[in-house]
């Protein structure tokens, strides 16, 4: 009797506990410069690194790298074309060694090994177990890596899916400025940044919920309850069978040149026009990227492309569906308060 009321008193406490903490938590996220404060959210730098920590400190993200063979492939050829014999070079975030790996069996006299995550434990016995001489692993953020002499490469493999959201630009701008060598080589340093609209095939096209009529039951209303949450407008996957077509010629929205760029080149808007060669439903604008080595290789993440590197996923950036025929013209405009945070970035797109 006394044990069944103590279970219903504590039962009692602990929802009133959960409902006052829950109510806090909303009233916090109604105050963002409070919310900000206390979940000590921010600069993407920051996010960056916390997330970066863990994420790649397990076995399954680096193995699905690994086993990216078009990934692997074009790394393979590229460094054996950049690194030669007797060079410094540094791996900007190493993960499991094999970039690092690869300069070593180039014949690299110095290989600086870097990476924030635990991951470069594992990366130190693979090493000693495959008796790879010449590699120094550093455990530290590259922001913080200082070396008495500069490096001939900086080898780097940093693009996430919006190829910018991994902190790219700033790290290796940062490693380039501080020690790389007059002349020295980033490897990859070209990179294209695309935004195409795209058609979903009907079976997995999923509209926004207003748009929807299903049976005759009418959910235009809620169209007056949009989410605030930017992510409810990016649809992210890596399913090739998701996109029909591209409705016009896919050409680079952005070209970045890493030995050259400055961050503050990067543009804050992105005009595209776009002449439809294939009619149908707009559903969404499709984000890739393809980074080049000496313009004839290539890696790429396009949804269109059967060669593509599987292990990264691709975004939609979802809009409105909108019918085009042949030869209209879309026009989509897409901008962006930080490119390393995908969810500050804005678009709308209209026929012309
Ligand atoms: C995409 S993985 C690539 C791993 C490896 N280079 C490869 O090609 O398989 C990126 C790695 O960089 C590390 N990393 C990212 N930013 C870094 C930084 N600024 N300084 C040090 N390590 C970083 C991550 O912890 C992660 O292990």
């Amino acid at each position: 009797m006394f044990l069944r009321s103590l279970q219903r008193f504590s039962a009692a406490v602990f929802s009133a506990l959960r409902r006052g903490l829950f109510g806090c938590g909303k009233w916090i996220q109604a105050r963002p410069r409070l919310a900000a404060w206390l979940y000590k959210t921010g600069s993407a730098d920051a996010d960056y690194r916390e997330f970066n920590g863990w994420y790649f400190a397990h076995f399954n993200e680096q193995e699905k790298m690994l086993a990216d063979r078009p990934r692997m492939d074009f790394y393979h050829a590229a460094v054996a074309r950049h690194v030669h014999p007797g060079d410094r070079v540094i791996d900007l975030g190493t993960g499991t060694g094999i970039l690092a790996v690869f300069a070593a069996k180039q014949g690299a006299a110095k290989v600086y090994a870097i990476d924030h995550s635990e991951i470069l434990k594992h990366a130190r016995r693979l090493a000693a177990h495959n008796k790879i001489e010449h590699v120094e692993f550093i455990a530290t953020h590259s922001r913080d890596f200082v070396t008495t002499e500069r490096v001939d490469v900086i080898l780097h493999e940093q693009m996430g899916d919006f190829l910018f959201d991994e902190a790219m630009v700033p790290n290796v701008i940062d490693l380039r400025d501080r020690l790389l060598k007059p002349g020295g080589q980033i490897v990859p340093a070209l990179f294209e940044f695309f935004c195409e609209p795209v058609k979903v095939k009907d079976d997995r096209h999923i509209p926004f919920i207003w748009e929807l009529n299903v049976h005759g039951y009418d959910y235009s209303c809620l169209e007056r309850s949009r989410p605030q949450d930017p992510q409810y407008y990016q649809h992210a996957s890596c399913d090739l069978d998701v996109i029909e077509h591209c409705l016009g010629q896919p050409e680079p929205a952005l070209k970045v040149d890493l030995q050259t760029l400055r961050e503050a080149d990067l543009p804050r808007e992105l005009h595209l026009k776009r002449t439809v060669i294939h009619a149908g439903r707009l559903d969404g604008f499709a984000v890739y990227f393809r980074a080049l080595v000496d313009g004839d290789l290539s890696l790429s993440s396009s949804p269109l492309d059967r060669g593509r590197a599987p292990h990264w996923g691709f975004r939609i950036l979802r809009t409105e569906a909108t019918t085009y025929a042949q030869g209209d013209v879309i026009e989509f405009t897409l901008t962006v308060e930080q490119w390393a945070k995908p969810d500050t970035w804005r678009w709308h797109q209209q026929k012309i």
